[in-house]
């Protein structure tokens, strides 16, 4: 099996192997898993990063001094284990005080106490090392349309994401955010619902620049859309800033489950993309493997670490296929048969207006039709290929 190392940055919230399993249903039915603990563990299972919620590190209602120890000994185990803090994020969802959103709740001072609880936690990060920093606005919407006036909401989002992007250049914290997008849960609609809704919502920013996505898979699979192309779009944009790698089985509530228990041909083509870049070239991604799931509320600790190892193996091991199909003479071949790489070039030829194209009569009026309409395109043979290298029958 596979030995994650260092260098294949695989990284985890501390919410995830340290969820205890309580859900809508049911009680804990696991201890708490000390942070330090978790450093330990995962740094020698191979991992490179622990990221967290402030509240998933320090209990909310932790007076100064507590804090400071807490910080202190999280500090020491990853100094003793090599092990970094790539990136940081705020708990705006579990207090009840959130119940209608932070940056959108309709009262105006929970909406600055949001604020502030951010800026606290952006001052950790930043003494931590963190670059990046998720805001996964999982309380920002509504449940009845009337309630909620989303161009104000979206004004006074884009207000705090300002203020916040403001704070961090001025502090020379240098951090880039990433914007995490989710349909619904636990909202009964979030604002910022897709990949797409993000993207242009960050377009929107005062410093654009440093505004990027976190796309989960099963947030995206929850709204019937294709992770793989939603990630695509974003390394287009360039802004593919940070991911959340998990499973999901299609629309219905968050699963969060191990990376590739769901859809696993898409997990395929999402290693596929991110290690290789798109068949004809262009970018790939180099942030962190970032897992944001849930062990299973069925499993004692060692089931805990059983799916933490069984994340990074899945990804390494579709990262071993992914090239393995790229290597492929074969997949080679039928990926030039079905002019994957063709749609690289432009449409129009270099410097060719649109009067030459008008002019261009082989494109329109004598256009060959009948040969393009009933030419085949050879996706088959790929589709083929693609699931024998995934069921490593190649
Ligand atoms: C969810 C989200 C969260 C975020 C986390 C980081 O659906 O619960 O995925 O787990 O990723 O809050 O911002
Ligand atoms: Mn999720
Ligand atoms: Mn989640
Ligand atoms: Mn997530």
């Amino acid at each position: 099996t596979p030995q994650p190392t260092r260098e294949d940055k695989f990284s985890f919230g501390l919410w995830t192997v340290g969820w205890q399993a309580r859900d809508l249903f049911g009680e804990a039915t696991r201890p708490v898993l000390a942070a330090t603990e978790a450093v330990h563990k995962l740094s020698e299972m191979g991992a490179y990063g622990i990221t967290f919620h402030d509240d998933d590190l320090i209990p909310p209602d932790s007076l100064p001094a507590e804090r400071e120890r807490i910080i202190d000994e999280f500090r020491k185990a990853l100094a003793d284990t090599g092990l970094v803090v790539p990136m940081v994020t705020t708990n705006l969802f579990g207090d009840p005080v959130f119940k209608d959103g932070g940056f959108t709740s309709n009262d105006r001072s929970v909406r600055r106490y949001a604020l502030r609880k951010v800026m606290r936690n952006m001052d950790l990060a930043a003494e931590l090392g963190a670059q990046i920093y998720v805001f996964w606005g999982g309380r920002e919407g509504s449940e009845v349309d009337f309630a909620k006036d989303v161009r104000s909401a979206l004004d006074r989002y884009r207000e705090g994401i300002d203020m916040l992007a403001q704070y961090s250049i001025d502090k020379g914290y240098g951090m880039r955010f990433a914007i995490e997008p989710k349909p619904n849960e636990p909202r009964g609609d979030i604002l910022l619902p897709s990949i797409g809704h993000a993207l242009a919502f960050i377009e929107q920013c005062e410093h654009a620049d440093m505004i990027g996505i976190n796309p989960e898979t099963g947030h995206e699979q929850m709204a019937s859309l294709n992770y793989t192309h939603g990630i695509a779009q974003a390394l287009w944009q360039g802004k593919l800033f940070h991911i959340d790698l998990n499973g999901q089985k299609g629309p219905r509530y968050d699963q969060d489950l191990v990376f590739g228990y769901g859809d696993l041909l898409q997990a395929f083509s999402t290693v596929d993309l991110l290690e290789n870049g798109a068949p004809g070239g262009g970018p790939t991604y180099d942030g962190d493997r970032h897992f944001d799931y849930k062990p299973l509320r069925t499993e004692s600790i060692e089931g805990v670490w059983e799916s933490a190892r069984a994340n990074m193996e899945l990804y390494i091991t579709l990262r071993d296929r992914s090239r393995n199909f790229r290597a492929d003479p074969e997949v080679q071949e039928a990926l030039e048969a079905a002019r994957v790489a063709d749609l690289a070039q432009p449409t129009l030829g270099e410097g060719e207006s649109y009067d030459d194209l008008l002019a261009d009569r082989s494109s329109f009026e004598e256009y060959d039709l009948e040969t393009a309409r009933n030419q085949g395109y050879g996706y088959a043979r790929l589709q083929r290929l693609a699931l024998e290298h995934l069921l490593g029958v190649r």
